[in-house]
């Protein structure tokens, strides 16, 4: 759509003047290298820092990043350059400069990731593309990610995930690192979106073993030299792939010996939609194709989600009048469904506005994606600055949540403040355009899910009252949450009687 709507204004300015293209399309328009030094676009303001080097220094020394982007966009505006890492850098801390980037312009911006990382996650992944091959890529992970055709199907599913990963946290009464524990759920999760009922427990903790070598290397110093972290992670990384292949070759077999041809999407989840993709040609995807696209989205959900759901342990911790409102909401339903005897309903869990609203509050004060990268495809213009060809542009989302312009008191903890929608292009905790993330509703129901079980049946408590943040790589509360989960049931009358209770 997008796409088709900017060819269309382009043709359309053909038959327009010269003046009337500069003056009024001048913000998305190529540089267009006219000598005159008035119309010629000047670089942002800001400082390149050393060479080479540039400012790396600067952002590695401050313990949060985002004072370096708050600092310099105090000094220089929503719009100012630096380099980092030897990469020149125009850094974007408005929602319009946002949307230019990942929406307007999107088709002049790539995206753009270190090669050591991209051979971690496979070449083939989605994040890595656009044009063609990503949006056929994308709308089949949009598919086996809807809410209405595929993940009210799967709530029973989540909900005896959630019930098992709460009763092994309060397994043993000790202090754990909340974070470490809820990344076995969220991973338990994408892999069932991803892989439906195709894997085995064998399977599961393989992959699962081998994602844990390639996240410790994943943000470490890229290397050849065996016994290092990246060097682990490369091998882990093969291993992954070859799980996959193996897995695929089952769900062919099975296929095979089923006569199918084509999947059903409860079956095999985003594997299924992927063993189907035709593209204009009839051609289909290769082996590692299919691989590096599943073990890119689990990569994509597993961290993210974990790290979400531990800001809401602990915002709710932190105010215990908000912890006893939302709990109450979570009394209600779990009253209506004869004391927890029932499962959730799809409809209810549409249905929670006040705990819906501290995840949304959640998402902007941890703003767990602080950023993303694109690079200019080619000279751009944006309100008057160049942005030159090859140069990196990172969209500043954490910035924009953190600014008091639309988020009046913006370090204040206040789920209200989304009783009304954010103003358009504030709220990007997802992204925004082509690249947006297609996990998003997935990651809000299995918070809900998880919310809904921890509120009604078990209690939590936060150990030490250290209060910080650790990047690892996203934000996290300082050691992963440390904290003590106990069962407390509301009435021990109806047990669960449906699927979702795997006791
Ligand atoms: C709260 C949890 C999550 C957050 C905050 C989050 C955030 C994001 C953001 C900001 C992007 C866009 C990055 C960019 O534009 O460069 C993204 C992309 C993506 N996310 Fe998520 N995500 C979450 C959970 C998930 C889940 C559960 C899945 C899958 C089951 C998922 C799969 C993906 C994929 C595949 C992409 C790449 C899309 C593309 O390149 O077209 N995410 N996510």
């Amino acid at each position: 759509m997008e796409f088709a709507s900017t060819i269309f204004i382009y043709t359309f300015c053909l038959f327009l003047s010269y003046h009337f293209l500069v003056k009024i399309l001048k913000p998305i328009v190529v540089n267009n290298n006219n000598d005159d030094d008035e119309e010629n676009p000047k670089l942002p303001p800001g400082k390149m820092g050393w060479p080479y080097l540039g400012e790396t220094l600067q952002l590695y020394s401050q313990h949060d990043p985002n004072l370096f982007f708050a600092t310099r966009k105090k000094s220089y505006g929503d719009v100012f350059k630096t380099s980092i890492l030897g990469c020149p850098c125009v850094m974007l801390a408005s929602p319009d400069a946002a949307r230019f980037v990942l929406v307007t312009a999107a088709h002049l911006f790539k995206p753009t990731y270190p090669k050591t990382k991209e051979m971690l996650i496979g070449k083939s992944a989605l994040f890595f593309h656009q044009g063609d091959y990503h949006s056929r890529l994308k709308k089949l992970v949009h598919a086996s990610l809807s809410p209405h055709r595929r993940l009210r199907h799967l709530t029973p599913r989540i909900q005896s995930l959630a019930l098992s990963s709460l009763h092994s946290l309060v397994a043993s009464s000790a202090v754990v690192s909340t974070f470490h524990e809820l990344k076995k759920y969220s991973f338990d999760v994408a892999v069932l979106a991803v892989f439906g009922e195709v894997v085995d427990g064998r399977c599961k903790r393989e992959l699962s073993r081998n994602y844990g070598i390639v996240e410790k290397g994943y943000n470490s110093f890229p290397n050849r030299i065996p016994g290092t972290a990246y060097h682990g992670a490369v091998s882990a990384r093969k291993r992954l792939g070859e799980i996959v292949r193996e897995i695929i070759i089952i769900t062919r077999d099975r296929r095979n010996k089923e006569k199918k041809s084509s999947s059903s999407v409860e079956k095999e989840g985003l594997l299924g939609q992927l063993l189907d993709f035709k593209d204009g040609e009839g051609g289909t995807l290769t082996d590692e194709e299919i691989a590096d696209n599943i073990i890119g989205v689990v990569f994509a959900a597993r961290d993210t989600t974990a790290s979400v759901l531990t800001w809401v342990l602990k915002f709710l911790a932190d105010d215990h009048n908000l912890l006893q409102a939302v709990k109450a909401e979570q009394i209600a339903i779990y009253e209506a469904n004869e004391g927890g005897g029932e499962c959730l309903t799809w409809g209810q869990i549409r249905n929670m506005p006040l705990t819906y609203r501290v995840i949304m509050e959640s998402l902007r004060m941890a703003s767990i994606i602080s950023f993303t990268f694109r690079e200019a495809v080619a000279d751009v213009e944006y309100k008057g600055y160049l942005i030159p060809k090859g140069w990196k542009v990172m969209p500043l989302f954490r910035n924009i949540h953190h600014s008091p312009e639309f988020f009046p008191d913006p370090q204040k903890f206040d789920p209200s403040r989304f009783e009304v929608p954010p103003r358009p292009n504030t709220f990007m905790p997802f992204g925004n355009g082509s690249h947006a993330c297609p996990g998003n509703e997935l990651a809000k129901l299995e918070v809900l899910i998880f919310l809904h079980h921890l509120l009604t049946n078990f209690r939590w408590e936060v150990a030490g009252k250290a209060n910080g943040v650790q990047y690892s790589p996203f934000p996290v509360p300082l050691e992963g949450l440390p904290a003590r989960f106990w069962k407390e049931p509301l009435s021990s009358s109806t047990p669960l009687k449906h699927s979702c209770n795997p006791f």
